[in-house]
This record gives structure tokens, sequence and C-alpha cells, in this order.
């Protein structure tokens, strides 16, 4: 796989790079990455001559917050609109998931990151331009587009998920784990047994590592979809002191372990529900054992705010298709679209329309829906279903149809005590059990009597034509 420099390259003629010298860490690279959030389509944003870190110690941000880095990401074509670029990904992804196996990664003994090694009285953490993302963060993150890497004790199985990373002092890091997240379960595993858990992260790399990383996809599947994205096996290496597998042109690896019963102070962080809402918790940590870096090492951030983040074009993207194509595979006919807003509220508002075919349709897609983790399996809130003549990406026409073909006393379902996170706002803290609810909301017409439901006001495709050749000019069409 090529590595966040050709990435670079690349994104600087076929996408969209704006560099930025002599920021701050301390809270002025987040806002800066929060009002270029703000903007349609963003550029990606690369950091250097960060204030206090030597030049050449750099951070990418928003590599995947707009369609024209996604595309550089994914070698997808160039200049798709998002609809087109969400159609193309329901395609590739049925391929790539197909072709995992001839993409499951390449052993290799050499790489750039071992350009230097730190052991000892050498590893520093605050050596790398970490940012203190937000105002209120309790420390500064350096894992925040990162990819961490633990091995199941039972199994063998090894997982790679974006978690975020905060430096706690040079040699320690804390590493925050929503409760069933697979690298959660690992850690979890490796402690029931009294043992400390192996766990190495990479925090700079290409960006199709971060979006294999933060997608729900199947446990032990990620090193091999960022080869079926890229085109290329990732070439692995084998970290020494954890025997875990990581990224061979990786910019930063730290690998150490996670005792068992020691925890410290950890967050609060900002969040990508828009608050800062685990807040401060004892949370398990890492004792770094080792430190890779290449020359020159590029952190990749990214940056969470009050939606859009950094990270919600891209996995609503990703996810719509996911979703849509995991519906279908469980069996639910007919599904038109699935949509997870790109830039509201994410896994909050999901929508999934249907051709309807037979009474329960509408419920089984969104019940499958509420529950799959590409889906709103995991602090889901409102899933709603809409006929085929609506358009899921449209919040105009869906909430339209919610209001004009669903009756609340009969078509909202509530789903109690489902998978949720410390990161749900509406949880007051501390807790020990994170559920929510899901509202499962059928803004279908009325499957008994579909036929007689009030028509639409939709003029006739021949009478907007002949319109639109008559008058088109007058309106500016
Ligand atoms: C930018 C970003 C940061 C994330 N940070 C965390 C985190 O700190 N903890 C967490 O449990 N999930 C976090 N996630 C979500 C996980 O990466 C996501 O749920 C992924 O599916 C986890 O991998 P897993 O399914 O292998 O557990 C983050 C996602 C993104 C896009």
């Amino acid at each position: 796989m090529e590595d966040i420099r050709a990435w670079l390259e690349k994104a600087q003629t076929s996408g969209k790079l704006v560099r930025i010298e002599g920021a701050d860490w301390n809270h002025e690279i987040g806002c800066i990455a929060d009002l270029n959030l703000k903007r349609k389509n963003p550029p990606a944003l690369l950091f250097d001559n960060i204030k206090q870190y030597p030049a050449g110690y750099r951070l990418l941000s928003a590599s995947l917050s707009g369609s024209a880095n996604v595309a550089v990401t994914l070698n997808l074509p160039a200049g798709l609109s998002d609809l087109d670029l969400l159609h193309v990904l329901r395609e590739r992804q049925t391929e790539w998931m197909r072709s995992l196996d001839r993409f499951r990664q390449e052993p290799v003994t050499t790489g750039r990151v071992l350009e230097n090694v730190h052991s000892g009285a050498e590893i520093n953490l605050l050596e790398f331009p970490s940012p203190k993302w937000h105002e209120l963060d309790g420390g500064r993150y350096i894992g925040t587009g990162d990819a961490v890497i633990t091995r199941d004790p039972e199994t063998g199985e090894v997982n790679v998920g974006t978690y975020r990373v905060m430096v706690h002092d040079e040699k320690t890091a804390g590493f925050y784990i929503s409760p069933g997240k697979h690298g959660r379960v690992h850690r979890e595993k490796w402690h029931a047994l009294g043992k400390p858990c192996p766990v190495a992260i990479s925090v700079g790399h290409h960006p199709a590592v971060f979006g294999a990383a933060c997608l729900p996809l199947p446990a032990g599947t990620e090193f091999a979809f960022m080869g079926a994205i890229t085109g290329a096996p990732t070439r692995i290496l084998t970290e020494e002191i954890t025997g875990l597998p990581i990224p061979a042109n990786s910019e930063i690896v730290i690998a150490g372990f996670s005792p068992p019963d020691k925890n410290r102070m950890e967050g609060p962080f900002g969040e990508w529900t828009g608050y800062y809402a685990s807040k401060e918790r004892m949370a398990p940590f890492i004792e770094v054992e080792r430190v890779y870096h290449r020359n020159n090492p590029v952190l990749l951030g990214s940056h969470n705010a009050i939606p859009p983040s950094d990270s919600t074009y891209y996995t609503g993207l990703m996810r719509s298709a996911q979703l849509h194509r995991e519906l279908m595979e469980a069996g639910v006919p007919d599904v038109k679209g699935a949509w997870i807003g790109l830039q509201l509220m994410g896994v909050y508002f999901i929508v999934v329309s249907i051709k309807q075919r037979y009474a329960g349709h509408a419920k089984q897609a969104a019940c499958i829906a509420s529950q799959l983790v590409s889906g709103g399996g995991y602090h889901g809130r409102y899933l709603i279903v809409v006929d085929e003549d609506i358009d899921p990406t449209s919040t105009q026409e869906v909430l339209w149809a919610m209001c004009t073909r669903s009756d609340p006393e009969k078509d909202i379902d509530i789903l109690r005590r489902c998978w949720s996170t410390a990161l749900d706002p509406t949880i007051r803290k501390p807790s020990n059990a994170f559920f929510n609810s899901r509202a499962i909301i059928d803004a279908c017409k009325p499957f008994e009597w579909i036929d007689e439901f009030p028509k639409e006001i939709r003029s006739s495709p021949g009478l907007v034509n002949t319109v639109k050749t008559k008058w088109g000019g007058v309106l500016g069409l």
C-alpha cells in the first residue's frame, strides 16, 4: 500500500489540500480544523512548523472530509456528486468484501516506520505535535485518526479499530474504547486472565488505514479491507515487543501493554456527538515500551466537532452503502436506499427507503437496520422507513413523509435497553451500564389501504418536460 506521503502528493494534484504553517497545537489547530469543517467539501489541512515543534513534524486533518479526497483515498473517479459516490461505493463495497482473501496482507521485515526506534529512556510521546483539540479536553490526543491494533487472547484474531488515545505523559497513553467494541472485548479478555493486554497503535498512515479502522467491519478483516480499497495488500511488520502486526509504512507506531487493574483519569474529550459527554473517568492505559517513527513524521488527526466532524462525510457515505448492502444480505427485499446523514446527525438519524411488498415489510426493515452495527445498532436513535418515491438523502422529503404518512400513535415504536455508550449525552454520568432506546418510525403509506392513500400533488413527467421547455428560460431552469 502507498504511504501518506504518496497520498499527500495525489491530494495536491487531484484532491484538495491546504498547507498551514505556524499554528499552535494548543487549541489553535482544533479551532482551525473546526472552521474548515464548516465549509462545503472542505480541503484536507496539512499543518507544519507547529509551534514548539521542528519543521517537518506535521499533522494532517480532514483527510476524508470531502468528496475529492475520498476519491483519492479509495481510488475512485474524481468529480462525482455525493449521490454518485454513494452508488459507486455500494458496488465497490460488494467487490471489496468478496475479494478480501486476495488482499489478506503482505508480511515484510523492513519498513519506513523503522527509521527511528525508541526504547526505554528514549521514549517520549511529547515528541510529536499532538493537539489539544478543544478547549475543555482533559489533555492532548495523539490518537484520533488512528488504528489501534489488539489480539484476541482466545482466538488469536487481530482487530484494528479507531479509538481515541490521550497522552498522559512521556511514556503512558490512555485509550478510550466503548463497551462492546472489538478492541474493548480483547482488552477485557486479557485483563480477565490477569494479563497485560498488548497494544500497538499507528497514529500516522495513509488515510485508508483510518478509513478501514473506523468502520464496523467484521473483526479481523480490517487489514484485508485496506488492501482491497487501495488495490494492494497492506505491507505488515511484526512489532517486536508485542508481536502484533503493524503497517510497515506507518509514520508513527507506539507499542506497549495495558496492565490489568490499573487505571488513570482519561478525558473529557469533545466527541462526534458535539459534546464532552463521557466526562473525566478512570480508564485503562498503555505503558509504552516502543515508539517507531519515520523521519519528519506525519500524524493523522480527525477532529470531532458539533456536526459535521472530520469523519462524518466519509463514515456517512461508507456506512450508508454498508447498511444498504447488509439489509439486502439479511434478506430484506426491495431496499431502494439507506442513508446516514453526511453532514448532520450521523447514526442518530437513519433513513431506509423500500418498495413495500407485504404487511410488516417496513417494520422488518426498520428493526433490522436499527440493530445492524453499520446502521443504528450502536448508539442509534431515530430510524425512519419511507416509501420508494421518497429520496432518503433529502431531509426535506423525509420529514414531509414522516409528517404526512405516519401517525405517531400507531407508527412509532420504541426499542428499549439497546446498545449505547458513555458518549451518549442523554445518559447521566457516572453510570456503569449504557443503554438507550431506538425510535422506529414507519413513515410509509399504510400498507392495508395503500391504493386509497391520497395522491401526492406531483406533476406528471410529460407536463414537467413541456413546461420546462416552454417556460424554463423565464424561471432560469
Ligand atoms: C474519528 C473517530 C474516532 C473514534 N473514536 C472512538 C473512541 O475513542 N472509542 C470508540 O470506542 N470508538 C471510537 N470510534 C468508533 C470506532 O472507530 C468504530 O466504532 C469502529 O467500528 C470500531 O472498530 P471495531 O468495530 O473493530 O471495534 C471512532 C470513530 C471515528 C471515525
